[in-house]
């Protein structure tokens, strides 16, 4: 396949499961503005959601995470362990019960997801839990609260779930693809000149959790790997929001070409986690035919920034502003789900 991307995507859609950091937003601006052929893999060593890998659909791909409840979900949708139905007839009835019993009924399926994990039951959590966020404690047992809604599986979300799924299956049919539950290092080691790497780790000090330890240091590690990298690469970062600017961006990525917006970050309950962001496309093309840096307009930042110019840059505007530089150019793993018992006492 020749020139896979950049590419426009018209309608950019939702997988199954949420995690915090989803690119949903995103996934247009990154597609537009990386050049690369095809010819290799498309590579994610920080799959999460997998949303970018969904709506770029490379021929080949190896798509990675730690996280392995993840990775387990959609090795099970490849290989036909967890069907559209299954998860279909899954949330029915899992969503009857929760309606009846409320919270004793999320616990429960929580404890046994904890014991035994679980494709189906992950569905149901990243649904009812709390903000709908996926966070593991120290132990790995997932921990988020229940989100309150007990009528929240309705038949319409229900659908829109089991949607979700078979277009994920759609997705993955007639492509070469490899989810694999493995650290990026391992993950880096396995790059072939022909592949393009896509980075998007975790941000340093936020959302710290099991799947999710991420330290300034392992920051400069993954900097300094992906530059020996014989293909192309791209890192999603922030750069910035009305507070604070991450130096990291500067003295790590300043060789490679930087594409930003301007958006509405949503990472979590409060306040200060919802606050308008920029965020960098740092990138090393894959191909010669680097696309041309394109005004993209989105909504305009507020003027009171920290350090407010005379008249607004094109960034308080809200369009992609600079390139920095140029650079050269189963049944099979899958217990049976079912039916989390009632809980004890709850008739
Ligand atoms: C910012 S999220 C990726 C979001 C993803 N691009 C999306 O749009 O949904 C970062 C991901 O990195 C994973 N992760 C954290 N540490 C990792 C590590 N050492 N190796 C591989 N993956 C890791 C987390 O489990 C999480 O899913």
């Amino acid at each position: 396949m020749s020139g896979l991307l950049p590419k426009s995507i018209p309608h950019v859609w939702a997988p199954p499961v949420k995690c915090q950091g989803i690119k949903t937003k995103l996934v247009g601006f990154i597609s537009r503005n990386i050049a690369w052929d095809g010819a290799g893999r498309w590579v994610e060593p920080f799959l999460g959601s997998g949303v970018v890998l969904f709506n770029l659909l490379p021929e080949r791909c190896l798509a990675c995470d730690t996280n392995t409840h993840i990775i387990r979900l959609y090795q099970d949708v490849q290989n036909g362990a967890v069907t559209p139905r299954d998860v279909r007839d899954f949330l029915t009835a899992a969503g009857a019960e929760l309606a009846r019993h409320g919270a004793d009924y999320y616990y429960a399926v929580r404890r046994q997801f904890n014991e035994e994990g679980g494709s189906l039951r992950l569905l149901f959590l990243n649904r009812s839990c709390f903000n709908g966020v996926m966070r593991f404690n120290s132990k790995g047992d997932f921990n988020v609260p229940f989100g309150h809604k007990p009528a929240r599986f309705s038949k319409a979300y229900v659908t829109k779930i089991t949607n979700q799924v078979a277009k994920t299956v759609e997705a993955m049919k007639g492509r070469d693809w490899t989810f694999k539950a493995q650290d990026w290092h391992t993950t880096l080691s396995q790059i072939e000149k022909d592949d393009f790497v896509y980075l998007d780790p975790p941000y340093v000090g936020r959302h710290t959790d099991y799947y999710n330890r991420w330290a300034k240091e392992d920051a400069e590690t993954l900097a300094r790997e992906a530059h020996q990298l014989p293909c192309g690469v791209a890192l999603s970062m922030w750069k910035e929001n009305r507070y604070r600017e991450n130096d990291h961006l500067a003295a790590s990525w300043a060789d490679y070409a930087w594409r930003s917006f301007n958006h509405f970050y949503h990472v979590g309950p409060t306040e200060d986690l919802r606050s308008q962001m920029t965020e960098v496309l740092a990138i090393r093309h894959g191909s010669d035919a680097e696309p041309e840096a394109e005004p993209v307009l989105l909504k305009p930042v507020p003027t009171a920034r920290r350090r407010v110019a005379t008249s607004p840059s094109p960034a308080q505007l809200g369009f992609v502003l600079h390139d920095r530089a140029r650079s050269s150019r189963s049944r099979r793993n899958t217990r049976r789900q079912s039916l989390t018992p009632r809980p004890t006492g709850v008739s």
